[in-house]
């Protein structure tokens, strides 16, 4: 058994956890902070399974054997805590699903799992086409012009706007730039504040907290007066809305009525982003790989012609689904999650004291050659059940797992299909040469820059339909 020690002493008897070079005080943080995506792919590469890091005051195990994995996540899952590395999102998400532990947190799961089943799944699959067709038929007037676009910027959109639709019951109509903009600003922020070595209180009003809290403002009132309209018209929608007004709003009290807002801000924030950056790469990855790109085409010319997808669809989009889900291995949109361990506890054969952050990172696992052969290769093929049975369940983890899995996981991969094929269907997109598209690790994993595209008509139609 080792016992850690941070300054790289190891008892007898097992292998010893290396930690890489590091600075007195930061730590490793100046150069995870550097360039965090090479640096946890390279630690995986040449330090193993479990590593010992210090990131400032945190004393931190990055873990990346799927034993281990699964472990945290899921067989002794009540054993850990969201990490001290979350606060730093506290400010947007008070104590919503994300946020929350213990009896609080599954009271929270249980409430909002049914939006997400049975007969919902219909409904929200009818409310991600209609937005998807708006999409659709924006593009058509603007973009089929050959005028390049920003295809980040269009999958922020409609994603935003099939989640308000789905869930909320309402078009995210004008709000849709405000929201995008504000967002934006609240999540660069965040993710700095993450990465600080310490934060100041928001109340201070550096230049920095001032742009930070005025967005969060702007959220908020976005937020508010989407419950407002519900509440004047309680019969909009049976969706996830009505069901956290149910549990939250009827009670009236303030700290109701807060819970009430933090859970549809965890909400808007945890399925908009990531699935717009899952889409974007997916793009991205299809538009570099025209021979896979021919495929998913016609699996969609197969399964559906011209008739737009529901659904009772999906079982028929089983390749597009498998290039979604290998995009996500190549740009796991959470690229890394941490944990805070409550009492001792053992990995493999490594103790883990308590307090100690548990760090979970879907990039680095998700390109270990010793799971992945040729890891950097765009290969769908590696999602077929066969391939899926032959890894280990935590080689590949971008909904996390266990109890805590992602709670949109299938809303976000029907989306996806349903994307896919929509835009297959009606065009053909291409990335405008000479761009350098590099990945940014924020919070969730985005493009640097803005990816630009062209659409140009599917199958040499002229126009497409409307
Ligand atoms: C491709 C898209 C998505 C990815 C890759 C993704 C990934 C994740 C991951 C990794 C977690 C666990 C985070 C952690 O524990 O630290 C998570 C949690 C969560 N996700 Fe997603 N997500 C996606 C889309 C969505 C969508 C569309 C929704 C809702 C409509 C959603 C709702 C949630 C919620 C509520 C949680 C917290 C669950 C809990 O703690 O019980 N996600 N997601």
């Amino acid at each position: 058994m080792t016992v850690l020690e941070f300054d790289g002493t190891t008892n007898a008897n097992v292998p010893e956890l290396l930690s890489p070079p590091a600075f007195p005080v930061l730590g490793h943080l100046p150069a995870i902070r550097r360039d965090p995506l090479h640096y946890v792919a390279n630690l995986v590469a040449e330090y193993g399974d479990v590593i010992p890091l210090k990131l400032g005051p945190h004393r931190v195990l990055m873990v990346n054997h799927p034993d281990h994995i699964k472990h945290v996540l899921q067989d002794n899952f009540r054993n850990y805590r969201k990490s001290d590395f979350y606060e730093a999102v506290r400010p947007l998400l008070g104590d919503g699903i994300i946020m929350s532990d213990g009896e609080e947190w599954l009271s929270q799961r249980r409430t909002m799992v049914p939006a997400f089943q049975g007969v919902h799944l219909t409904r929200i699959g009818k409310a991600m086409t209609d937005a998807i067709a708006d999409m659709l038929d924006r593009w058509q007037g603007d973009q089929l012009s050959g005028r390049p676009f920003d295809i980040t910027a269009e999958m922020m959109k409609v994603t935003l706007d099939a989640l308000v639709r789905s869930l909320f019951g309402r078009r995210s109509g004008t709000q849709k730039e405000a929201f995008f903009d504000a967002i934006t600003v609240v999540l660069q922020r965040s993710e700095k504040r993450v990465w600080a070595l310490a934060n100041l209180p928001l109340s201070i009003p550096t230049p920095s907290n001032v742009k930070f809290v005025a967005a969060l403002r702007e959220l908020e009132a976005i937020v508010w007066s989407m419950i407002e309209q519900r509440r004047e018209n309680p019969a909009a929608g049976e969706d996830l809305l009505s069901m956290l007004m149910a549990a939250y709003d009827l009670g009236g009290s303030e700290a109701d009525l807060n819970m009430l807002r933090d859970q549809v801000m965890s909400m808007l924030l945890a399925g908009h982003e990531t699935t717009a950056n899952a889409l974007n790469w997916t793009w991205y990855l299809l538009s570099k790989n025209p021979g896979i790109e021919r495929r998913v085409r016609e699996e969609v010319r197969g399964a559906l012609g011209d008739r737009t997808p529901e659904f009772a669809d999906l079982p028929k989009l089983s390749y597009t689904k498998m290039v979604f889900e290998e995009a996500m291995r190549l740009y796991p949109p959470v690229w890394t999650m941490s944990r805070a361990a409550l009492e001792p506890d053992r990995l493999g054969d490594h103790e883990v004291e308590p307090g100690t952050t548990v760090m979970l990172c879907p990039y680095a696992v998700q390109r270990n050659p010793r799971y992945w052969p040729n890891p950097e290769g765009f290969d769908p093929e590696r999602f077929t059940p066969e391939a899926k049975k032959a890894r280990p369940r935590y080689a590949y983890f971008p909904f996390a797992g266990g109890a805590r899995v992602c709670l949109g996981q299938h809303f976000a991969t029907m989306e996806a299909q349903l994307l896919i094929a929509m835009v297959m269907q009606r065009c053909q997109l291409d990335l405008v040469p000479g761009q350098t598209i590099e990945p940014q690790p924020m919070i969730t994993l985005r493009p640097k820059d803005k990816v630009m595209m062209v659409a140009s008509p599917a199958d040499g139609q002229h126009q497409i339909a409307a």
